[in-house]
C-alpha cells in the first residue's frame, strides 16, 4: 500500500514567497511543511511513500537526500544534535513521480496510477498537518469495519468557508462516522449540502484510481479528486471520519498557516 503526496502545486496563495521556494518547503515551527507529511506516511501502514513532484522542485527531494559533507561538518564542529535531525531527514525513505502539467489533484494522483497498482492507497494533502500521526491508522480501522470501504477525513468550518474545500453530503452513522451520500467540489454556500469539508486525508479504493482516468475538468477547469470520489459512489460505499481541530491543521492560507505555527509553536 502506498502513501501518495501531492506536492506539483504552484502555490499560488503563497506568492510571492512561493516564487523561488515551494509552498512545500516552507517553514512550520521547525522544518518544512512537508516533513510533517512524509513523517506521517512513513509512520502508517503504507510500504511507500511517493511524492507527486514537478521537475521545477527539485528542492524537496533534495531534502530527503543524505548530505554526508554536511553531516561530517555538523559532526567535526561538535553540532551533533543537528547532524543527527539532517541524517535522519535524509534518509526518510521517499520515492517519486512527476505530474508534468498542473492540471488538478486528480490529475496529480493518476500521475501515480503505476505506483499503487490494484491497491487501495493514501492521499495525504500538504496543506493539512496531521502531527499526531493518527489520522491514517483511524481511517483503516473505520475502512476495516466497513469491508474496505474508501474513507476520507472530514471537519466541520464555518459555512461560509465551505467554497475553498469539498464537501460531503451524507449521514452520521457512529460517532464521528458518517456514511457519504455525494460530494461536491469548492460549493458556494448556498448550494453546499453540509459544512464537513474534506480535510486532507483519503483512503481510496483502487477503483477511484481508475476512474480518475475519465474524470473531465471541473471547478477552476481542473482535474479534481472529488469528482472521482462523487463517481465511484455509485459502484462503492464511503466513509468520512470527522477530525477534532485538535488533531488537524489547516496551512492552505497565509492566515491559517501563521495560526498553525503559532499553535504548534505553543506546544512545543
Ligand atoms: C483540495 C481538495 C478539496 C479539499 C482541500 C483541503 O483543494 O480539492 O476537496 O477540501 O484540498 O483538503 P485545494 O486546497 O487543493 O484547492
Amino acid at each position: 500500500m502506498k502513501a501518495l503526496i501531492p506536492a506539483a502545486g504552484l502555490g499560488t496563495r503563497f506568492l510571492p514567497a512561493t516564487k523561488a521556494q515551494p509552498k512545500e518547503m516552507l517553514l512550520v515551527v521547525d522544518r518544512p511543511a512537508i516533513q510533517y507529511v512524509v513523517e506521517e506516511g512513513l509512520a502508517s501502514a503504507a510500504d511507500e511513500v511517493v511524492i507527486i513532484n514537478s521537475r521545477q522542485k527539485k528542492v524537496i527531494e533534495d531534502h530527503f537526500s543524505p548530505d554526508p559533507e554536511l553531516v561530517a561538518l555538523l559532526r567535526a564542529r561538535g553540532k551533533d544534535d543537528y547532524a543527527d535531525e539532517v541524517e535522519r531527514v535524509g534518509n526518510m525513505n521517499v520515492s517519486y513521480v512527476y505530474q508534468d502539467e498542473a492540471l488538478g489533484l486528480g490529475h496529480a494522483v493518476r500521475c501515480a496510477a503505476e505506483k499503487t497498482g490494484d491497491e487501495p492507497f493514501y492521499v495525504l494533502l500538504g496543506d493539512v498537518l496531521v502531527p499526531n500521526n493518527q489520522m491514517l491508522p483511524r481511517m483503516q480501522e473505520v475502512s476495516d469495519a466497513h469491508g474496505g470501504a474508501s474513507v476520507i477525513a472530514v471537519m466541520p468550518v464555518p459555512h461560509e468557508d465551505v467554497k475553498r474545500f469539498g464537501v460531503i453530503a451524507g449521514t452520521e452513522i457512529a460517532d464521528s462516522v458518517w456514511k457519504v451520500e455525494s460530494l461536491v467540489e469548492k460549493p458556494a454556500p448556498e448550494d453546499a449540502p453540509s459544512n464537513l469539508a474534506v480535510f486532507g486525508r483519503y483512503l481510496l479504493s483502487p477503483r477511484v484510481m481508475e476512474l480518475l482516468a475519465d474524470v473531465k475538468p471541473g471547478v477552476g477547469g481542473e482535474i479534481q479528486l472529488t469528482d472521482a470520489l462523487d463517481a465511484v459512489l455509485r459502484e462503492e460505499e464511503m466513509y468520512a471520519l470527522v477530525v477534532d481541530p485538535s488533531d488537524g491543521f489547516d496551512t492552505g492560507t497565509i492566515e491559517s498557516w501563521l495560526d498553525t505555527n503559532n499553535i504548534l509553536f505553543g506546544k512545543r
